[in-house]
């Protein structure tokens, strides 16, 4: 039986997004791993070479003031529970190998709601990476609401072998399922790209009549390090892609290109395969990094300041945009700058496919559908960056954007590299920028204890007009900076006590030479 799909229409009845045939949308959603700002062409700025995603990107909706996590855990966290990491014990660092802790399991997480009904009952797949808890089965992507899971459980590994070395003990993460697979050779990025073609053609090809619309999570290793062992000399991308940037003078940013092009090639290959089966026109597709680019390691985030793991806005703000044959045909081709969050998109999702998120109290995230899909103001005047007590030196350690300002203070701000606080251009590449406007050359970074914020005070900045932080207004604006103080107090007493804190690693008991080699679930033994 051949089914047609249709253009999708609003239905009143349901009040959600439907096609024609009764079907609810596929939603495909792809996350890039430590993608910086100036790491995708479309920003006009870069050496990165991504005609792929430029074009999704150009000919759907691109979210100009989208915010993410400043590290991986926290974003990867937030997306899949809608809340901020201070309501989930998330907020400081990552989840390292053989941390027995993960997203709490009394979390309701964007499959699981995608699947709660007869009448939105997504299958969803995940290919990737997952990197929010492993350390007990039940934390694993099978038990908590994938049908299917193609991927690894930890932040970094090698491309090719899959494995990953911690505090001195090594072992293999890469599962189908449950179940470890060794898969010697095979390029991440295309290992994932080949696994998700598979998991779109076996759902075209079954042609049962009331099969359930699709939830893919594709989030890549791409960029993330490893980017070259230098000694040696192993590259961390497959070689024909790396010598096509031999334009590009730093080996490292060289390699790093390679990578995000073999991405934006399996992207293009995924979105030809959405065309091709005629899935396209019923899909919601949604491109997403995790977290501002890592400049110590030659991601970039310029014209923005600072780095991946602080909340500058080279830390926070995150390329991200809306596409596929569901979204509204008047919204193609419009940059919104409109203020959205990572923990938006449960509800958001929730909203488009018409089931009430299971906790809607306890959301920190707000429902952009209809900004995304109408244009409408965003709900949202407010994000909470983050608050992380861990090491806090000063009276509270975090960010917070309220309108137009943002208050930056504390140990996640601090650093005094120019590479994680200041500007970093490219030697390589025009700078062109002109989705970001930030009215003439940047100051130099001067890291001086008088100078906010090395000096323990916050520091107040006015993001719409002046997007790159150039300039601290917190002495000419101190009612602000006190509202701005006592609000980000007033998160303070609503956060939980940072699961990093309540359950220290287990570096024996999560060895992997106990369990094959493989990093696996060590508290109940799972292999
Ligand atoms: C480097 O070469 C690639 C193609 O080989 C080209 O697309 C890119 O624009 C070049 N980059 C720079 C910085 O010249
Ligand atoms: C969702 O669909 C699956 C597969 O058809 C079925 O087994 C399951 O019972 C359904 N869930 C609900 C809540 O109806
Ligand atoms: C990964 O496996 C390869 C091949 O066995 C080996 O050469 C490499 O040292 C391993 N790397 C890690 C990080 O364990
Ligand atoms: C890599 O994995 C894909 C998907 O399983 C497979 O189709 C392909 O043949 C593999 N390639 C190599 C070189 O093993
Ligand atoms: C599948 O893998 C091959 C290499 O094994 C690669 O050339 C191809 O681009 C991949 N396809 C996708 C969709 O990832
Ligand atoms: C599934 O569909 C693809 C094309 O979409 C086709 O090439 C393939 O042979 C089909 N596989 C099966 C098992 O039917
Ligand atoms: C920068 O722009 C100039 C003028 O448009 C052009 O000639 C040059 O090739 C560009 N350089 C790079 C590295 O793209
Ligand atoms: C990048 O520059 C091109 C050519 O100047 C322009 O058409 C395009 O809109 C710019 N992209 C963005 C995201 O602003
Ligand atoms: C950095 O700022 C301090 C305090 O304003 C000033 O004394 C110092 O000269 C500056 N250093 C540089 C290199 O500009
Ligand atoms: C923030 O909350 C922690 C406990 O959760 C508390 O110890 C600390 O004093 C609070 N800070 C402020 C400034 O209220």
């Amino acid at each position: 039986m051949k089914i047609t799909w249709l253009a999708c229409v609003y239905s009143l009845l349901c009040g959600c997004y439907i096609s024609c045939n009764g079907r609810l949308p596929n939603i495909f959603f792809i996350l890039a791993d430590d993608l910086g700002w100036n790491d995708l062409s479309y920003h006009n700025g870069s050496d990165f070479v991504t005609p792929n995603i430029d074009t999704l990107a150009s000919t759907g909706l691109i979210l100009n003031n989208y915010y993410v996590q400043h590290i991986c855990s926290p974003t990867r966290s937030a997306l899949m529970s809608g809340r901020y990491p201070i309501h989930t014990g998330l907020q400081h660092g990552v989840i390292a190998p053989d941390a027995p802790y993960g997203l709490p399991l009394n979390e309701v997480i964007l499959p699981q709601e995608l699947k709660r009904s007869s009448s939105v009952n997504y299958t969803t797949h995940m290919i990737g990476k997952w990197h929010i808890g492993f350390f007990e089965t039940p934390y694993t992507p099978n038990i908590r609401g994938f049908d299917t899971f193609y991927g690894y459980y930890l932040g970094e590994e090698d491309y090719f072998y899959h494995n990953r070395s911690y505090d001195g003990v090594s072992g293999y993460d890469l599962r189908n399922n449950l179940a470890p697979i060794y898969e010697a050779n095979n390029y991440s990025t295309f290992l994932y790209g080949n696994i998700t073609k598979r998991i779109l053609e076996d759902y075209v090809n079954d042609t049962s009549e009331n099969k359930n619309p699709f939830f893919i999570y594709l989030p890549f290793q791409a960029v993330h390090g490893p980017n070259q062992d230098k000694k040696k000399k192993k590259k961390k991308a497959p070689q024909q892609y790396v010598e096509r940037f031999s334009n590009i003078t730093n080996s490292d940013r060289q390699m790093l290109a390679a990578m995000a092009t073999v991405m934006d090639e399996v992207v293009g290959q995924l979105i030809e395969t959405l065309h091709e089966t005629n899935l396209w026109d019923n899909t919601l597709v949604i491109f997403s990094t995790d977290n501002g680019g890592p400049q110590s390691s030659q991601r970039n985030n310029y014209p923005l300041r600072g780095s991946k793991a602080t909340l500058w806005e080279g830390g926070v703000r995150g390329d991200g945009f809306v596409t596929g044959g569901v979204l509204n045909p008047s919204r193609r081709g419009q940059v919104s700058n409109e203020l959205m969050h990572v923990t938006d998109w449960l509800p958001t999702l929730c909203e488009w496919v018409g089931v009430a998120p299971t906790n809607p109290e306890i959301l920190d995230g707000q429902s952009q559908y209809e900004m995304i899909q109408y244009g409408k103001p965003s709900p949202r005047i407010e994000i909470l960056h983050n608050i992380d007590p861990v090491d806090c030196e000063e009276i509270i350690c975090g960010g917070l954007r309220y309108q137009q300002w943002k208050f930056v203070i504390g140990t996640e701000v601090m650093s005094t590299s120019v590479d994680d606080s200041g500007w970093v251009p490219l030697s390589d590449a025009n700078e062109t920028h002109p989705t970001v406007q930030c009215n003439g050359k940047q100051p130099v970074f001067n890291a001086s204890s008088e100078l906010c914020p090395f000096n323990g005070k916050g520091c107040l900045f006015d993001i719409i007009n002046d997007p790159c932080e150039y300039k601290d207004l917190s002495l000419e604006y101190p009612d602000i900076y006190d509202f701005m103080l006592q609000r980000l107090i007033l998160y303070n007493r609503s956060m939980v006590t940072p699961l990093f804190l309540l359950y220290p690693s287990q570096p024996d008991q999560a060895n992997p030479a106990l369990f094959g080699n493989f990093w696996s679930p060590w508290v109940d033994q799972q292999v």
